[in-house]
């Protein structure tokens, strides 16, 4: 194999930045890889839109599924958003035998143990990175670094929308909408922001995390959540009188036993000199308790192009290196335990 062919399902956000980072850095992950990748087809759904990247208009195609049945692919990057469609898309390019690289935090929360038991039974890769905290690397430390630990808590914030709009209330005195329309203007925001402002993104992506964290399978609607959709500028002007700061935490605790997951995302109080008030804009932290690490706190921008496509950049540089290799699909489901999962008791 003198190339890796990659078939890239969507140009919006991310995928123009996974565009723009796979041609710019093509040298360099060429190197990293072992062998050039090369982007042979594009899905949108409008080929005469205009586009802030400058892409061989016969790459284009409407026909996404046309990807997934196509023998000269090696490995599907799914930038494209959507549910069943896509669900039933990249399950079919795993039982082709296809690597998928993927930002879908919808699908992973509600259908990663089926894509998962796909991409092992076809010994095939599932790679999610992009999918929780934009660029910051965190699906790839709870699934490694970290593995050696007993984790017993993640905690943080992992929604970059919801993060710029309460950054600026607090720091601006921005009125919501304003600050809702100028998070999606900067390609932080889902195609429908009710999923960022109502908690359910991060409520998905908190499931991810504890499921990765706690050996279980903890789905979406699992998660107790709350939005920031009630929030007001007095809720946030009385917070700072009293020292705080509001931000939408997601956590998710580990009992001792290892029986009951506890998981929440809520708007919390956080006191001004606490690590996490000086997150600001789409930035992201989260922190995790390991029996043996103790606490670490990863950090970075949670949402946008180029943070996020150098997440799924990775991804498809460790997909090629497995193709490689001839290792794909290594241990993709360990063995998940049933737990008990609850909200968090205040
Ligand atoms: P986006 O800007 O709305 O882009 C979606 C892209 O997919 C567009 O290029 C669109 O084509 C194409 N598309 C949609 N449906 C299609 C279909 N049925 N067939 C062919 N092409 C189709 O979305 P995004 O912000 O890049 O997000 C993409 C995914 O990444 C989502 O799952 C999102 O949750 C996830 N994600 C986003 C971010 C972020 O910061 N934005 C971060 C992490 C993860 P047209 O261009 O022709 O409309
Ligand atoms: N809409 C998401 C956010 C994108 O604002 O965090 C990154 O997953």
């Amino acid at each position: 194999r003198d190339v890796v062919r990659v078939g890239l399902m969507g140009l919006g956000t991310v995928g123009t930045g996974v565009y723009r980072v796979l041609q710019r850095n093509a040298e360099d992950i060429a190197l990293r890889a072992g062998i050039p990748v090369r982007i042979e087809k594009i899905a949108v759904r409008d080929p005469g839109k205009e586009r802030t990247v400058d892409v061989p208009k016969d790459l284009l195609t409407t026909d996404a599924d046309s990807l997934v049945d196509d023998p000269d692919l090696d490995i599907i990057v799914e930038v494209m958003g959507g549910m069943d469609h896509t669900l039933e898309l990249l399950l079919r390019a795993l039982r082709n035998g296809k690597s998928v690289v993927t930002a879908n935090k919808d699908l992973i929360a509600e259908h990663g143990r089926i894509l998962l038991e796909t991409a092992e039974a076809h010994r095939c890769d599932l790679l999610f990175e992009a999918s929780v905290a934009g660029g910051i690397p965190i699906v790839r430390p709870l699934k490694q670094c970290l593995a050696g630990n007993r984790i017993s808590e993640i905690m943080g914030i992992i929604n970059g929308t919801t993060n710029y709009i309460l950054t600026k209330m607090t720091e601006e005195g921005s009125d919501f909408a304003t600050a809702l329309h100028q998070a999606q203007q900067l390609g932080y925001a889902e195609a429908d922001p009710t999923s960022d402002v109502e908690g359910y993104d991060a409520a998905r992506k908190i499931a991810i995390l504890a499921s990765l964290a706690f050996n279980s399978w903890v789905v979406f609607p699992q998660v107790d959540v709350t939005g920031i959709t009630e929030v007001t500028d007095r809720d946030i002007r009385y917070a700072g009188e009293l020292g705080y700061i509001i931000k939408l935490l997601a956590v998710a605790k580990q009992d001792e036993a290892e029986e009951a997951i506890e998981i929440a995302v809520r708007p919390t109080l956080v006191p001004r000199d606490h690590p996490l008030a000086a997150v600001g804009g789409a930035y992201n932290a989260i922190f995790v308790r390991g029996d043996a690490i103790g606490q670490a706190m990863f950090h970075g921008l949670g949402a946008g192009e180029l943070p996020t496509a150098s997440a799924v950049a990775g991804d498809v540089v460790e997909a090629v290196r497995n193709l490689r290799d001839g290792v794909r699909g290594r241990m993709l489901c360990p063995c998940y335990r049933r737990k008990t999962i609850k909200p968090i008791e205040d």
